[in-house]
Order: C-alpha cells, then sequence, then structure tokens
C-alpha cells in the first residue's frame, strides 16, 4: 500500500530537523578543513607572502566556504527572470557578476545560490557568455526553488514593497532577492509571489536612516539593482551600521541621501 503523506505540520518540522542535520554536518567539515589548512600554514609558514596573489584567493575561498557552513545564504530567484526582455536579462547577468566579484572580496561574505536556474533559459545563456568563468564560481546553482531547499520559516523574501523593514542579518536565515532587472516595471511582483508562498518579507530601511535629496529633479525611487542590495546587505553585515551600509549600496540617483548630506 502506498503510504500516506504526512501532516503539513510534521512534514516543516521534518524539513528543519534535515537542514539542521545538513549544516551540523557542514559545520564539522568545515572545521576539519580548517585544522588542515592551518597544519598545512605551519609547515610551511613563507609561503603565503611568497605567494600573495595566489593567497589572497585561497583566504576568499576559505571565507566563502566558511559562509557555506555558517551562513548568511542569499538565493536569486531567478523563478521570475522569464519575464524580462532580452536587454534586461543581459543586465541581470552583469549585475550577478558584479555581486560575486563584491560577496568575493567581502571580508564576511554571504553563501550564494542561483535558484530555478534552468539550463537553456535565457538568463542561463547569458551569465555563461557574458560571465568569465562563470562555470566554476563559487555558489551554488539549482533548478530547484528556494521552497524546496530550506525550512519556510528561515527564509526572507527581500521587496522594496514589504510593510517590514529588515532590522537585522541573521545567520541562520536564507535571505532572497528577486531575478529582476525593472525596465519594464513590474510593480510588486516579488511582494506577491511571496506573500502567495507565505513567506516573510522585507524591505531594506531606506526612508528609516535617509532623506530624500532635493537635487534629483523630484526623482525618489526605493528600488535598488540587486547588485546594490548585496552592497547594502554586505556592508550591513560587516559593519552592522545601516548609514554606512546605504551609503555604500544607494546610488545618488536614487534621490535619497544620508541626512548629514542633506544639509
Ligand atoms: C530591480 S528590483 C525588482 C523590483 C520589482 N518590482 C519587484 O517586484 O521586486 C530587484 C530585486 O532587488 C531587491 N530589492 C530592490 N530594492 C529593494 C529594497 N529597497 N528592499 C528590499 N529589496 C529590494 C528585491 O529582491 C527585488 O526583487
Amino acid at each position: 500500500m502506498p503510504e500516506a503523506p504526512l501532516p503539513p505540520q510534521r512534514n516543516v518540522l521534518r524539513k528543519r530537523r534535515r537542514w539542521e542535520r545538513v549544516l551540523a554536518a557542514r559545520r564539522r567539515k568545515r572545521a576539519q578543513e580548517r585544522e588542515r589548512s592551518r597544519a598545512r600554514r605551519a609547515e610551511n609558514p613563507g609561503a603565503a607572502s611568497r605567494n600573495g596573489g595566489r593567497a589572497l584567493a585561497s583566504l576568499a575561498k576559505e571565507r566563502l566556504l566558511e559562509a557555506r557552513a555558517s551562513g548568511p545564504r542569499l538565493c536569486i530567484d531567478l523563478g521570475v527572470a522569464a519575464r524580462m526582455t532580452e536587454k534586461e536579462t543581459s543586465r541581470l547577468a552583469s549585475q550577478i557578476r558584479r555581486l560575486y566579484g563584491a560577496n568575493r572580496r567581502a571580508e564576511k561574505p554571504f553563501w550564494l545560490c542561483l535558484t530555478e536556474f534552468t539550463e537553456g533559459s535565457l538568463i542561463y545563456r547569458e551569465c555563461l557568455r557574458m560571465n568569465d568563468g562563470f562555470s566554476s564560481y563559487l555558489m551554488d546553482t539549482t533548478q530547484e526553488s528556494y521552497l524546496d531547499l530550506f525550512p519556510l520559516d528561515a527564509i526572507v523574501y527581500l521587496t522594496p514593497d514589504s510593510d517590514n523593514v529588515l532590522e537585522d542579518i541573521e545567520a541562520d536565515k536564507v535571505y532572497v532577492l528577486g531575478g529582476l532587472v525593472d525596465e519594464s516595471i513590474h510593480k510588486k511582483l516579488t511582494l506577491q509571489r511571496a506573500q502567495e508562498q507565505a513567506l516573510q518579507t522585507a524591505r531594506l530601511p531606506i526612508r528609516e536612516y535617509m532623506v530624500k535629496s532635493s537635487s534629483t529633479r523630484n526623482y525618489h525611487s526605493e528600488t535598488l539593482a540587486i547588485n546594490q542590495v548585496f552592497d547594502v546587505l554586505s556592508t550591513y553585515y560587516e559593519t552592522r551600521s545601516w548609514p554606512a551600509a546605504l551609503k555604500a549600496g544607494v546610488a545618488a540617483g536614487k534621490g535619497y541621501v544620508l541626512p548629514d548630506a542633506a544639509k
């Protein structure tokens, strides 16, 4: 006889326990890897300074693998990417490259994942065409949705139209960005998607920390490109300062400045 499906509550619990087991195993593996690299460095102390470039690359790799084991995670939801024109899709591919580069340079990187990244789709082809070395980027790419990968209560969909303000970044959360470039504006698309999926949502605290600038002919927008959102998140995660973070990511053309700069 086929097995009866588990009630939804037990399903959620089972998923959360499985996720916690995966994270614990990754942390154990990371601790072993760290121990091995420490031993290698102790055996050959001059090697790092002799190979400056290689040492930096290996430091970046170490930090990324640390983020893979301990979070936080950042998914780019490419399940919405099919709504874009070819030009928008190419721009999204460049934004993914910039975001990846910034994450690689970060002292405290996120672990990145491109979700619903379907082989053969336009965004798949553009990422490979426009981004050198894309197939060896240190991140996950999957055809699956974040819904299939993480417990629902760990996911926060970031969307400029949310009523909730992002207050902090927590290592055990999974943050999701909509894989969209809005030239032909899809208003509230990610908010509606997240609400249908019963996910928590949050927007960046732009209007809480910034003021409208008078020098931009009345154009004010809180909608940033994904690489700009990333610059805000990454700077906040390193400095724990929202003013510093917003200064790093909110371009002057958005019509918002920090109160000091408005004087
Ligand atoms: C160009 S925006 C797309 C805006 C689009 N109208 C939507 O429905 O999300 C690309 C993505 O960056 C993130 N984003 C942009 N500005 C944001 C903000 N102020 N707060 C939170 N997330 C933001 C969102 O994840 C968004 O989907």
